[in-house]
């Protein structure tokens, strides 16, 4: 019998992805129709709690000495979250089933996703009250357990599912955007967040000068993202995206893939179009002038090789 169900966003970085790493201001926005999902369900004849991951078709029970490997995430998760709280959820007849529609691994947050999602249910299933300030911080703790020393930026806009401009150790500002249309392409390559993220850092330490220098004119194209964003101003949020593409090139994140997507998105008639997220595969973000335009634009992409696309509209803030 079903108790309850929850779900969370995917996000997209349009502005300062490995920049803000460095401290440089981004700003990242939830994509609500791609979301991950997590249901309760009662069943008394469970003896422990039993988690399904119907993505994968697996199924364990949490008192399994040797959980399937692809449960690690969920599984540090529950831990986590016993370590960190004090939260008692009852200890049997209950079942978890998870499922998402967020590719892994294409900078779409699909990890802070799960984790956001799962500390959400546990306080939920424990009838604990859980503030967002104890959800984005819990949230970090498991995206530094996956991604090393990841800036925060994930799991904040996901926690918060609103658009945000984002800078380590500044309060996180909420953005209150005019309507902007948004495609997703996805290169279907998968690359994980930690590698590419190391990769700079050894490239930064050869050149640390012109690297932040670079990563200093992202923070400036993020500002500038802000006010483009607050006064719907379209033109000009394409052509940031431009320059931060061109950046995120210099210090070595894009790939072939990714510049054949967003050569066909502006050609198709874009506004602009930049990777979104860590690079190197992933996906690519383009911003139109209409939904119609954003469809079209969506089918130019897949005929051109994208493994997924989206179609999004940010708005209002909300
Ligand atoms: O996890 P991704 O691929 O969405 O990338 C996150 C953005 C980075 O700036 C590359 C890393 C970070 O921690 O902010």
């Amino acid at each position: 019998m079903k108790l309850f169900q929850d779900s969370t966003p995917a996000k997209i970085i349009l502005f300062g992805e490995h920049a803000v790493v460095y401290g440089q201001p981004a700003i990242a926005v939830p994509v609500s129709d791609v979301r991950a999902f997590a249901e309760v369900q009662i069943d008394q004849t469970l003896k422990a709690p039993c988690i399904r991951i119907s993505d994968y078709n697996i199924e364990f029970s949490l008192s399994d000495k040797d959980p399937p490997d692809k449960a690690i995430h969920i599984i540090k998760a529950i831990h986590l979250v016993a370590e960190k709280t004090e939260l008692s959820y009852p200890p049997s007849g209950w079942r978890l089933i998870i499922w998402s529609q967020i590719p892994t691994a294409r900078g779409l947050g699909s990890s802070a996703a799960i984790s956001v999602l799962l500390i959400k249910i546990l306080f939920k299933l424990s009838l604990t009250e859980l503030s967002l300030s104890k959800l984005i911080e819990l949230s970090y703790e498991l995206e530094q357990y996956h991604h090393g020393r990841p800036s925060g930026i994930d799991n904040t806009v996901i926690s918060l599912e609103k658009p945000v401009f984002f800078q380590k150790g500044r309060e996180i500002q909420i953005i209150k955007p005019q309507i902007f249309y948004f495609v997703i392409g996805d290169t279907g390559i998968g690359k994980k967040t930690v590698h590419v993220v190391a990769e700079v850092a050894e490239r930064y330490e050869k050149n640390k000068k012109l690297y932040d220098d670079i990563f200093q004119s992202i923070g400036k194209i993020a500002d500038q993202g802000l006010k483009a964003l607050e006064t719907g101003d379209r033109e000009k949020l394409g052509e940031l995206m431009n320059i931060n593409q061109s950046l995120l090139e210099d210090i070595g994140v894009s790939s072939p893939e990714l510049d054949q997507l967003i050569k066909v998105a502006r050609d198709e008639g874009a506004l602009g179009a930049k990777l979104c997220g860590a690079g190197q595969g992933g996906c690519m973000v383009a911003v139109t002038m209409s939904w119609q335009k954003a469809k079209s634009i969506a089918e130019s992409l897949r005929e051109a090789g994208a493994k997924n696309c989206f179609v999004t509209v940010l708005k209002g803030g909300s």
